[in-house]
């Protein structure tokens, strides 16, 4: 396991998230603690969860399992449901009170919601850090602009800035490459990314085609077959592409995010500790640039702007500012 900056914090994690939103869910507690344990072996020291999993259970799960290994662990967690500034200071306390913790290490504001008000917004996330109920704050599912509006805010009052954005981002899912990832090399923010199988479509266990398994969480979510229908052969020649080189499709799909420049950590998230065990070898993997090229064109699902053609100059703009 690599460890990696944390942003401009100053503070170091490894370069895998361990995500939690299957823990009471599709895994059990006493699952959640083997996936824990088995994290931690393999030197994560980085866990994501939210006040919004499993309506507080996986929170309440995580202070259970937590115990004795808090101190080894760098804990983000999420406020849910609004950005308001007196729902964002009861949020950080029921979660603490959840998680059996005197504070965490990273809180984010889940979504961005229609009518926010960012100083509300901002100054609740400074009295959180205030109060010492969290180191960092940061925010998750943000655009670029709007993590720059805040952070302004934040500069102009003195107050704790957004250090991190948790986002969404796998070899099909590819909007941060337009202005995400560029701000976050210009500006130091930390690149959390999430759902790098995209649910498990990138983890070989749906063929186009094909019945859905009963235990999957694509028989539940009508996402996973749209996907599969419109992915279907790119994904055929994904599974090829990991079977060559004897690697488990999950494998290679957390590898290309991992290789992504601007990309933090990617946040992994199982049902199991079986799949766990399987998608570490993820942070082994070493990805010629060829190789990485040749996956990222493989879905034909970069980010395309739609009027006038392509525009390459706002894709990956790293050059545009020196640090
Ligand atoms: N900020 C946000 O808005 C947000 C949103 C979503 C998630 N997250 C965070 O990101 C984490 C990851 O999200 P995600 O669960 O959607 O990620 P994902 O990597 O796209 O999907 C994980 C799913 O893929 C399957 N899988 C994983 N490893 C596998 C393996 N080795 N072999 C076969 N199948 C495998 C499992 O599905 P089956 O159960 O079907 O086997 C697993 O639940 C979450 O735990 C959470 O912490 C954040």
């Amino acid at each position: 396991m690599q460890y990696v900056p944390l942003g401009n914090t100053g503070e170091t994690v490894s370069q895998m998230c361990l995500g939690t939103m299957m823990f009471g869910d599709r895994c059990d507690e006493a699952e959640s603690d083997r996936i824990l344990a088995t994290a931690m072996d393999a030197g994560v020291n980085f866990v994501d969860t939210a006040w919004s999993y499993m309506e507080g259970r996986t929170e309440e799960i995580l202070g259970r399992i937590l115990k004795g290994r808090r101190d080894k662990l760098f804990v983000v967690t999420k406020v849910t449901k609004s950005t308001d500034g007196a729902w964002i200071r009861q949020s950080i306390d029921e979660s603490l009170a959840r998680l059996q913790l005197d504070y965490v290490d990273l809180y984010l504001i889940h979504w961005p919601r229609p009518h926010m008000r960012p100083v509300e917004m901002m100054e609740a996330l400074n009295d959180v850090v205030k109060a010492g109920k969290a180191r960092y704050v940061g925010c998750s599912n943000f655009p670029a602009w709007l993590l720059a509006h805040c952070n302004a805010i934040a500069q102009r009052e003195g107050w704790a800035p957004l250090v991190c954005n948790q986002v969404p981002y796998n070899l099909i899912e590819r909007g941060i490459e337009v202005e995400v990832l560029p701000q976050a090399v210009a500006e130091k923010i930390a690149i959390t990314t999430y759902r790098p199988l995209l649910m498990g479509v990138l983890a070989g266990k749906y063929g186009a085609g094909e019945t859905i398994p009963e235990d999957s969480r694509g028989a539940t979510d009508p996402r996973v077959p749209a996907w599969l229908e419109k992915f279907g052969a790119g994904l055929v020649r994904f599974n090829q592409f990991a079977a060559e080189r004897g690697l488990h499709p999950a494998q290679l799909a957390i590898a290309w995010v991992r290789h992504t420049p601007g990309v933090t950590a990617p946040i992994v998230g199982v049902s199991s500790q079986r799949q766990l065990q399987s998608s570490l070898g993820a942070f082994d993997v070493e990805l010629t640039e060829e190789e990485y090229k040749q996956l990222a064109d493989m879905f034909d699902a970069a980010v395309k702007e739609e009027s006038g053609g392509s525009y390459p100059s706002l894709r990956r703009s790293f050059e545009l500012v020196t640090n």
